[in-house]
């Protein structure tokens, strides 16, 4: 059938595609180009990419639960029995029974009085700022908080201040200023980098017409690209002198730290500290949807004021009941946990001795510094060739210069697969592709 669509608008499409293109090759020629890799296996410490097996070190599934038998059934019974999807929004015929049971597991769990259940964790953190923070209201964040954190103080429309990584003082002294007047921020929140700024407005003026305003202070549990840890205990220290709530991202920590695996908070013993706590099933609960943990007037109000809440599909109910059982699994099993932080420790251990630059991680997540993308994504490729699937990561998604491989070990590793990586990596180091301290 001959074309239909009018030369101008097909001339249009053409220059786009050809704008694209351009972008594309200059991401290519910068080493900053991502591509998919279909996994053709299951999702164990052994993976099948393009018809080859490799042992992989980059999963978020710590526990092995993805592929747990136990997890695996539930998720089938819930599936014959309540439907794949959920077919519908929470708030019309979505709410399954199995939604609300996980929600008060994860309450129970985390102990908070209420928890509430989002398709993903990105939703949830995105739902947390633009619902509780507004004009006259004051986030300051980490730098290497997670993107969907960020993005959620940019969408509400409260002052967003970020301080350089783990700096108490700097978020201390952010904190300590007043506040704005409402409706003073600009649209999109008015995100400010950390710096030494005079205050933006005069001391002692209350934000907004209906109280003060609020302020709060945002952080990742884990840091996803560094697998650094928060100092809780401090940040709730200076969040207390000057009245602010605490709001955690606890997505990589969940059911990795903890004696019950509830998290850094608990490890940490500030539970009762933190006014919002947010997690995923996504990483070591193995299945996909994120939740929000807090008291129960907040979660109500994420009921009737999260827009990604309520406009949006119910998770699939399987993906409850695989949540359920990976929190049975977890109670049950706290050796995978155990055995998880010992091999980490072992492994950052053997690194350091070797002289890698990792950062300071203290989780799971082991950052082995490559400086620039070109050598990150070399260093990968070597290990690929010695059947080692260990990613590298690149700007954006970590700052210039910084380019590394990130190892994420998962409790199913078994000693062989680290012995392995740990000797492609000593060859590796001793033919200086990777940066030493
Ligand atoms: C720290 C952190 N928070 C939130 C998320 C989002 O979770 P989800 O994958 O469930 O959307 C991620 C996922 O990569 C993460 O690393």
């Amino acid at each position: 059938m001959a074309d239909q669509t009018p030369r101008n608008q097909r001339d249009a499409r053409l220059r786009w595609r050809e704008a694209l293109a351009d972008d594309l090759r200059r991401q290519n020629e910068q080493h900053l180009r991502r591509v998919l890799r279909p996994v053709e296996s299951s999702q164990g410490a052994e993976l099948v990419i393009e018809g080859r097996r490799y042992v992989q070190f980059c999963t978020n599934n710590y526990l092995g639960l993805a592929n747990h038998p136990e997890v695996v059934d539930a998720a089938r019974e819930a599936a014959i029995r309540w439907g794949v999807g959920a077919s519908a929004s929470r708030l019309v015929a979505g709410s399954m029974d199995l939604h609300h049971q996980l929600e008060q597991k994860l309450a129970a769990f985390k102990g908070t009085e209420a928890a509430l259940l989002f398709p993903t964790g990105f939703m949830a953190n995105l739902a947390m700022f633009t619902t509780f923070a507004g004009s006259g209201d004051r986030i300051v964040s980490d730098k290497l908080n997670h993107a969907s954190l960020i993005d959620s103080a940019r969408y509400s429309q409260a002052e967003h201040r970020i301080f350089p990584h783990r700096d108490l003082a700097k978020a201390q002294s952010l904190l300590a200023r007043p506040l704005r007047p409402a409706g003073g921020t600009k649209p999109g929140g008015g995100e400010e980098p950390a710096d030494d700024s005079p205050a933006l407005s005069s001391p002692g003026v209350i934000a907004d017409a209906d109280g003060p305003g609020r302020k709060f202070l945002a952080t990742d549990a884990v840091f996803s690209m560094d697998g650094d840890l928060a100092d809780l205990p401090g940040l709730c220290d200076i969040a207390e002198a000057n009245g602010a709530l605490v709001v955690v991202d606890e997505a990589h920590a969940t059911g990795v730290f903890g004696s019950r695996g509830s998290g850094l908070a608990e490890a940490q013993g500030v539970c009762g500290r933190v006014a919002l706590s947010m997690g995923t099933l996504s990483k070591a609960l193995g299945s996909v949807g994120g939740f929000v943990c807090g008291p129960r007037e907040a979660i109500d109000m994420l009921v009737n004021k999260a827009r990604t809440f309520i406009y949006t599909t119910a998770l699939p109910p399987m993906c409850s009941a695989a949540g359920l059982a990976a929190l049975a699994v977890i109670e049950r099993q706290p050796h995978r946990r155990q055995r998880l932080l010992a091999m980490a420790a072992h492994v950052r251990q053997e690194l350091e001795a070797m002289g890698f630059d990792c950062g300071e991680s203290r989780s799971p997540i082991i950052p082995v510094m490559a400086g620039s993308a070109e050598s990150a994504l070399a260093a990968s490729e070597q290990l690929r060739q010695r059947g080692l699937f260990v990613p590298a990561i690149r700007p954006p998604t970590v700052p210039a210069h910084t380019a590394r491989l990130r190892i994420s070990l998962m409790a199913d590793h078994t000693d062989g697969h680290i012995e392995q990586l740990l000797q492609a990596l000593k060859d590796l180091g001793s033919a200086g592709k990777l940066l030493h301290r």
